[in-house]
């Protein structure tokens, strides 16, 4: 909660896969925190800059998730704005999230490393709550995932890891012009990673490697829009090109510990039961 006198946090993205842990860990806190987003009080909507002042107001400091995604064009140009404008209103401490190898994502890192005030980057892989907070959990619950996925592996990085780094740099002092690169600690394929999640989960589930023009058929006849399907296409073919098939050591910079295994995440999800039968 936050009231008009004391300074606070805005979270952009806060009821989404990393917005939304942030939010949990600041109020558990204590600490006065707003969540960002269209269905924040007040709201806030990347596409109408009026919304922006009001969800501003107050902020001392703000965590700073794009939507839908920073490689789509344009996002560098909308995160340059909003930073004018949180500089405007008084904010001194931004924590963008970024991605890896996205030209468009590192035009916003740029945005960010050139303002003038406190900025901290929190550069992810891919997040391991895909699985399970976003597109791909329809798929893991019919017990059949189609993707487009190379065999590149990618080191999936929990979203849970991301929110303790970007509290950390929010909250406390020395994160000030730092770049983390956060990954998990292991690299595994979509394939492997859907076997992870069968396994945790007690269930079945098939994995099949289809073209990208079948995916994008798919996606057409379920209605997905247009730009959603860009997005797809780009992310399963130049971010899995292989140049983000690496490891990065940003959870242990940051937070010294290592980061959580995608084991851990699968056997962690199951048990709330999101994918169906948990053991
Ligand atoms: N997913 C990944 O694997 C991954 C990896 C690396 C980097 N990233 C970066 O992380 C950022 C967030 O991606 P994500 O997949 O984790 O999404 P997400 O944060 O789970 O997205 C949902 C959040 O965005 C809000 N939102 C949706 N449309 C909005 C709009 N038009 N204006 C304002 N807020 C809006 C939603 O709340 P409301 O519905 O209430 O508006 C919700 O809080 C992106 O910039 C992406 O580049 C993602």
């Amino acid at each position: 909660m936050s009231n008009d006198t004391e300074p606070t946090t805005l979270v952009l993205g806060g009821t989404g896969k990393t917005g939304r842990r942030v939010v949990e860990r600041l109020r558990a806190r204590g600490l006065p925190v707003r969540a960002g987003s269209r269905s924040g009080a007040p709201p806030f909507h990347w596409e109408d800059r009026s919304t922006w002042a009001p969800a501003l107001r107050g902020a001392a400091s703000a965590y700073v998730s794009y939507f839908p995604d920073l490689a789509v064009p344009g996002a560098p140009e909308a995160v340059g704005a909003f930073v004018e404008q949180a500089l405007q209103s008084g904010t001194r401490r931004l924590v963008l999230l970024s991605g890896r190898g996205e030209e468009e994502a590192q035009r916003a890192e740029r945005v960010l490393q050139d303002c003038g005030t406190d900025w901290t980057i929190v550069r992810c892989s891919w997040f391991s709550q895909n699985f399970s907070e976003s597109y791909m959990l329809d798929s893991i619950l019919a017990g059949e995932v189609a993707l487009p996925a190379p065999d590149t592996p990618e080191p999936f990085v929990d979203a849970e890891d991301i929110a303790d780094v970007a509290v950390m740099a929010l909250t406390e002092d020395g994160h000030a012009g730092r770049l983390y690169e956060l990954t998990g600690p292991r690299m595994l394929t979509f394939e492997a990673a859907v076997a992870e999640i069968a396994e945790a989960s007690g269930r079945p589930i098939r994995f099949e490697r289809v073209s990208m023009e079948e995916f994008a058929a798919g996606m057409a006849e379920q209605d997905v829009p247009d730009d959603e399907v860009w997005l797809l296409r780009y992310l399963f073919t130049e971010v899995l090109d292989g140049r983000n098939a690496h490891l990065n050591d940003g959870v242990q910079q940051a937070l010294g510990r290592e980061p959580v295994d995608f084991r851990d995440y699968a056997q962690r999800t199951a048990a709330t039961g999101i994918w169906g039968a948990a053991r």
